[in-house]
């Protein structure tokens, strides 16, 4: 049986146990996107459980802002913000990773003035109210993997241990390596290997940056969907290519975006094996990976550990319960009732007890 305290990531920078905090969107930013003072209390109690906690997504421009009061690494304004989080979330011994955002055709119009909503194609999201994106031009795509670089110089400047790329959920960094979204003919688009462009010149300017600027404790990881139901859509067979690509660089994790742990494939029913053992066997230098999705218990816990992920990272139930690390290494239950010992910024709990699928999954908020 695998332990779960302690893992040693890499040299110089072991985790105090394998669970990592989802990244969780809190909708409950300052107006000015600054980290608000309920969010420092939700971010300082799970600290102190976590081996690793993953910020919300942070967005890294003006045109990357995807939700309400999403806290922002636009500009060095954002400094001081930034450092009360890497703060918060170290104070308690966990590891703090800013996670760095665009949402680009997922964005709502009218959210954010002065937004474009932009994207690889002027392709719309299938889903209802999408705004049409528009397509960036060339040199555009260079200056957002500009803006990325400027929020990860912004994230070591303010203390935190390490960045994900989010590469998941259908924002941007998915967009570009998405067949739906990405129709492009220049260098980031048309084919497979030049839809892998964009999301492999984001891993490398993160290389480059840890380099020049940081030590080389700094964590960096890569968050990705396998899959999308969309047609065309990311398939496994394409998710295979990237994890190739990422696991031939120096990055430190790859964290797979699942509604399950042990989910199969959506797209081939036929294929019931579960994704992460396709996928590890292209991860051809073994990268860390992180698996997510339904881990309540000790139990789910070491079955996603046998199943080949090497932390677990826990969403819904971390929302909850407060102590959810300590509950599941001793084997209690978790408390899955949302209520003031949640420490929840009350927007958040006020946003999440509208969503119908936290009720199904046994979730109450009070
Ligand atoms: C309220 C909420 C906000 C979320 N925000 C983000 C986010 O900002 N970035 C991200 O990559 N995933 C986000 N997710 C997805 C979670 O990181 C996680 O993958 C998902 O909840 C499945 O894990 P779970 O079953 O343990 O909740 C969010 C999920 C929830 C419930």
């Amino acid at each position: 049986m695998q332990d779960l305290i302690k893992y040693k990531l890499k040299e110089n920078v072991t985790l105090k146990n394998r669970f990592v905090l989802a990244p969780m969107t809190t909708y409950s930013g300052n107006p000015d996107l600054t980290l608000s003072d309920e969010e420092e209390v939700y971010y300082s109690a799970r600290g102190k459980e976590f081996g690793i906690v993953i910020t919300a997504a942070t967005a890294i421009s003006l045109h990357a802002q995807a939700f309400t009061n999403q806290i922002s690494a636009k500009s060095d304004f954002y400094l001081p913000s930034l450092k009360r989080l890497a703060d918060a979330i170290k104070s308690g011994g966990a590891k703090a990773i800013l996670q760095l955002h665009h949402g680009g055709r997922m964005n709502a119009l009218g959210l954010y003035e002065n937004q474009d909503i932009v994207s690889a194609s002027s392709i719309k999201a299938e889903r209802s109210n999408a705004a049409t994106p528009r397509a960036l031009e060339t040199l555009e795509v260079y200056d957002t993997i500009e803006d990325f670089r400027q929020a990860m110089i912004r994230a070591i400047k303010s203390g935190f241990d390490g960045i994900e790329l989010h590469g998941a959920n259908t924002y941007l960094i998915q967009q570009f390596f998405s067949p739906h979204s990405n129709r492009r003919s220049d260098e980031f688009g048309g084919s497979l290997e030049k839809r892998l462009t964009f999301p492999l010149m984001l891993v490398d300017m993160a290389l480059n940056t840890r380099n020049e600027f940081a030590s080389e404790d700094f964590i960096i990881g890569y968050r990705l969907s396998p899959e999308e139901l969309e047609e065309p859509g990311i398939t496994l067979e394409d998710t295979t290519r990237l994890i190739e690509e990422l696991s031939k660089r120096e990055i430190d994790y790859i964290h797979l975006s699942l509604s399950s742990y042990k989910q199969s494939s959506s797209r081939n029913k036929e294929e019931k094996a579960p994704i992460i053992n396709i996928l590890q066997k292209h991860n051809i230098n073994n990268l860390p990976i992180i698996g997510v999705g339904g881990i309540e218990t000790k139990r789910e816990a070491l079955e996603a550990l046998s199943l080949g992920f090497d932390l677990v990272a826990i969403g819904k139930a971390a929302l909850s319960d407060a102590m959810v690390v300590s509950n599941i290494l001793n084997d209690k239950p978790i408390k899955k009732v949302i209520d003031e010992d949640s420490l929840l910024p009350k927007d958040m709990k006020k946003r999440i007890s509208e969503w119908s699928y936290l009720k199904d999954k046994g979730y109450t908020v009070k």
